[in-house]
């Protein structure tokens, strides 16, 4: 493991005004959000569209790495380019999912842990050799009457243990994602009580197996009610405990924190990072990973009009550059 290295790939990540973008979108969850909008779920559609996402002019400006999926990684542009080769032409740093999706979790109804460890380490390999530098691995807990449950948070952290040693041996950096889903009714303290405890069950197993937290990164779900919940929270409170809940259970020497979107309102997720900000004096460097909070208005106008790939290339860039301004809390939200 070079430390330096993965240290290095970090400080390039969370670097401000800069964030990532999610473009990770497995087979299934591309399928579904291309149906909403009657698109074939093709893989030459697949490609035409990640194709506009990838060379997006000037996005360099606000987003510092792409995470791809492995068909994505493996794809290039209609004139030839690879697409990896188009990232790096623009200095963003290559990133791949390498979880292979959930499995339910057996004697625990409606939970879910991550798969995808079979193969890893050569799957790590072959991706380092296409230019990736860093990975992501998402495990979903779903907050219900007796879930997530202790076995189902401690499952989920062992195997987030054995994905980020794979990675960091092999110097890529592991975004370790565990994803509190929004969908339910609970109300915001209880997804906090959810996620704190979490994340200390996350956190202890990596510090125990000695995986190097300056070289690895949060990527985590805001602290929100369920989004079925009446009790809707406004801004100042949902960063306030965020904020709280991860000062208080994340600790300060990892490399940085990331969110993703989760099916927040785009406006509110970009609102919630920039309040985040301004509130200011954080431990760790703190940005965004979103996929669809960044992607919906590009997909929308691309999938009503395919030929027009500048004006979806155009609101994509402001979507980048919204969360950007918001990554340093210089956002103005205009209606
Ligand atoms: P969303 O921002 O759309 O939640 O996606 C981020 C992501 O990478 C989920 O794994």
């Amino acid at each position: 493991m070079n430390t330096d290295k993965l240290k290095e790939t970090v400080a390039r990540l969370v670097k401000p005004p800069k964030g990532i973008l999610a473009i990770d979108e497995s087979f299934n969850t591309c399928g579904e959000r291309f149906l909403k909008l009657g698109v074939p779920n093709i893989e030459d559609k697949r490609r035409e569209y990640r194709e506009l996402l990838i060379t997006a002019p000037k996005i360099e400006k606000y987003i510092s790495g792409y995470i791809l999926f492995d068909e994505t990684i493996n794809q290039e542009t209609v004139a030839g380019k690879s697409f990896v080769s188009v990232l790096q032409s623009k200095g963003i740093e290559v990133g791949i999912k390498v979880d292979a999706g959930t499995t339910n979790f057996s004697g625990h109804e409606g939970e879910k842990i991550t798969k995808g460890l079979d193969g890893l380490e050569k799957r790590l390999k072959e991706y380092k050799e296409l230019g990736a530098t860093f990975a992501k691995w998402r495990a979903v807990y779903r907050i219900g009457v007796n879930t997530p449950s202790f076995d189902c948070m401690e499952k989920n952290a062992e195997i987030f243990v054995k994905y980020a040693i794979l990675c960091q041996k092999n110097d890529i950096v592991p975004i370790v994602e565990p994803e509190i889903l929004i969908d339910g009714n609970h109300t915001i303290e209880k997804c906090y009580q959810v996620t704190a405890r979490n994340l200390d069950m996350v956190f202890s197993k990596l510090r125990s197996a000695n995986v190097f937290m300056p070289g690895i990164i949060l990527k985590t779900s805001m602290v929100l009610s369920g989004k079925d919940s009446r009790d809707k929270s406004f801004t100042e409170k949902i960063a306030e405990i965020t904020l709280k809940c991860l000062k208080e259970h994340v600790p300060a020497d990892i490399g940085g924190i990331v969110f993703l979107s989760g099916g927040q309102a785009d406006a509110d997720a970009t609102m919630n990072i920039n309040e985040m900000h301004k509130m200011g004096d954080l431990p760790w460097p703190l940005t965004f990973s979103y996929g669809r909070a960044i992607q919906n208005p590009a997909l929308e106008s691309w999938a009503k009009n395919p030929a027009d790939v500048s004006g979806a290339q155009k609101l994509l860039l402001q979507a980048a550059k919204n969360n950007s301004l918001a990554s340093t809390g210089e956002y103005k939200y205009k209606a």
